[in-house]
């Protein structure tokens, strides 16, 4: 069985058909078409699949897309300025932050509710905040530096 419904990703409102037990993530990337956030552990460990619902980030992976509707979504195609790298997106590549790229797209995501909520993070503030993404390459230092060069005072 399937249901119509919207789903409003990066502002624009998306129809589509789900199986009501699809995942926000599953019905982003093959329904909506944007595959930026990924699959990783497919069960709210990695953070690969984070997304803003209402700016607030949650585990696509493990939230059923039909609890979106009429919600905000964002992905990390929706960080992006004019179609350019916005400059969270640009402080991870000049920082390092960025090695195999597989947990950037969740990073991003997560960096980007915790400066909308906490302009001036400290290091600590941001590692907390991207506690639940995980970097298999392990590249946590570079990505904190990126997020921290963009925080106020950066
Ligand atoms: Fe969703 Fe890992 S894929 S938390
Ligand atoms: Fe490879 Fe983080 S850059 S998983």
């Amino acid at each position: 069985m399937r249901v119509a419904a919207a789903l409003t990703v990066n502002g624009v409102v998306y129809p589509v058909e789900l199986d009501p037990a699809s995942s926000l993530l599953d019905a982003v990337r093959e329904h909506v078409g944007l595959t930026g956030s990924k699959e990783g552990c497919d069960d709210s460990e990695c953070g690969a699949c984070m997304m803003l619902l209402d700016g607030t980030p949650v585990n696509s992976c493990s939230y059923l897309a039909l609890q979106a509707v009429g919600r905000a979504v964002t992905t990390v195609e929706g960080l992006a300025v004019a179609g350019e790298p916005g400059p969270l997106q640009r402080a991870f590549l000049d920082h390092g932050g960025v090695q195999c790229g597989f947990c950037t797209p969740g990073m991003l995501v997560s960096a980007t509710a915790l400066l909308a909520e906490n302009p001036s993070p400290t290091e600590e503030e941001v590692r907390t905040a991207l506690s639940g993404n995980l970097c298999r390459c392990t590249g946590y230092d570079g990505i904190v530096r990126a997020v921290l060069s963009v925080a106020d005072g950066g």
